[in-house]
């Protein structure tokens, strides 16, 4: 195993000095990877040990989301701690302490650290976010979104923050505050247009049109790190759609990997494959699939523009965690089925929408700018498109996000013969 350059500069046998706040992190770390085994074993050097006021909240926090037998006392004692923090602390003092009460569910406790940090530091991004996202989890939203308001006037041009704030606010059903935010951050100039057009067309509902080059604009500068981020996050896409293609065994044959993006599923569906087609929008992505030397062929596809989907007629076509870039499926499905041979498997991951605003609608943007849809709205949009109701339809976590799992859809669904 290679040694991080922390390590490399380290002389031999000589171990990082351990303190209380990096064993927090590392168990927070833990914690957000479904790692809670690892996580407990961090932390108990710190069980009884005498900690400062943050380093307790957050112990107790951590504590309290794994349901740790000695969180309720932990808790109670984190409570007197953080009581004992009040607004002369420092500001990072002040955001541990919002962090651990947010970590507790007391949104309104978190919200008053919130206004002493943005008074302390008017531009701090990260605490303006919390605070939405506080706003929005625990009800006060106003509160949350004058905090932003203060952050934005402090740090004017900042495309990003009102980027994610309008996420954050668009996955809530929170639209008009959105879209507000969506229209401020296209007057700017911070090169993140196609993403602001995009997600403004996904909230109003209207054809993502510009949904490739938002694409292009993400995925072109995440390549170098693509699959060492996923990999941190527990990403299941590949190994959910792999089991799947097993699950139908179906006789070896033409595949397309859709949207292939570095070959993480080239493994998965190698066995099944006389020949193996990746396609992707960006050439990025694909230089790093092209190296794993799995695949037959490797093509620049638009999956909006169908005429440049591979010819096919393939037997298996499998789209791993792409499907979550658009919201009317029904395009896409269309563009793969004319590929396809007729009885053909089509194996897709999406991230299922669980209540919040997608739940009368088939499909609405996510905190990250990715879609949520419904599992009646993927069987609908399949049928309109000529596919048969889905053979399987798996319920699994796709990955780790700010610690949360992320709720999937597995599905396998064969082309109707008749539209062949
Ligand atoms: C999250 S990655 C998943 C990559 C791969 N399937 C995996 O499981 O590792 C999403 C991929 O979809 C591609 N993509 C997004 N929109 C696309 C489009 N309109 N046409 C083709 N590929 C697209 C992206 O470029 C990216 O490589």
């Amino acid at each position: 195993m290679s040694r991080s350059p922390a390590a490399r500069r380290r002389p031999p046998g000589r171990r990082p000095k351990q303190t209380p706040e990096t064993i927090l992190r590392a168990a927070s770390r833990a914690y957000a990877q479904d790692q809670p085994t690892e996580a407990l074993r961090l932390l108990r050097p710190l069980m009884d040990t005498e900690l400062g006021a943050t380093d307790m909240a957050a112990l107790a926090a951590i504590l309290t989301n794994l349901g740790h037998p000695r969180s309720a006392e932990k808790t109670a004692a984190a409570n007197a701690a953080l009581d004992r923090i009040g607004p002369t602390v420092p500001a990072a003092d002040q955001m541990i302490a919002a962090r651990a009460h947010a970590f507790l569910g007391q949104h309104g406790r978190a919200l008053s650290h919130l206004e002493a940090v943005i008074a302390e530091t008017p531009g701090d991004r990260e605490a303006a976010l919390l605070a939405v996202r506080l706003g929005v989890d625990g009800g006060d939203l106003g509160t949350g979104l004058g905090l932003l308001e203060q952050v934005i006037a402090a740090s004017p041009g900042s495309v990003t923050l009102l980027l994610n704030a309008a996420k954050i606010l668009g996955s809530a059903g929170h639209d008009a505050a959105a879209l507000d935010l969506l229209e401020r951050a296209g007057q700017m100039d911070g090169g993140q247009t196609s993403e602001i057009a995009f997600l403004i067309a996904g909230l109003k509902g209207e054809a993502t049109g510009p949904q490739g080059d938002m694409a292009r604009q993400i995925f072109d500068g995440f390549a170098e790190t693509y699959d060492d981020v996923l990999g941190g996050i527990h990403n299941k896409g590949p190994e959910i759609v792999g089991a799947l293609v097993a699950k139908i065994r179906p006789r070896k044959g033409k595949v397309l990997d859709a949207g292939c993006g570095t070959g993480l599923c080239a493994p998965h569906l190698r066995p099944y494959a006389t020949h193996l087609t990746g396609c992707d929008i960006s050439i990025p992505m694909m230089e790093k699939a092209v190296a794993r030397k799995l695949y037959d062929a490797l093509t620049r596809t638009d999956l909006n523009e169908h005429v440049t989907i591979p010819a096919g007629p393939f037997d298996i076509v499998v789209a791993a965690d792409v499907l979550t870039y658009f919201g009317d499926l029904t395009p896409v499905f269309r563009g793969l089925g004319n590929r396809m041979a007729p009885g053909a498997w089509l194996v897709f991951t999406v991230e299922e929408a669980v209540g919040g605003p997608a739940a009368d609608r088939d499909f609405a943007i996510n905190p990250s700018g990715r879609f949520v849809h419904r599992a009646e709205g993927v069987t609908a949009m399949l049928a309109r498109a000529g596919f048969a109701p889905p053979k399987h339809l798996v319920r699994d976590q796709l990955r780790f996000e700010f610690g949360r799992p992320v709720p999937g859809l597995g599905v396998a669904a064969q082309k109707l013969a008749i539209f062949g």
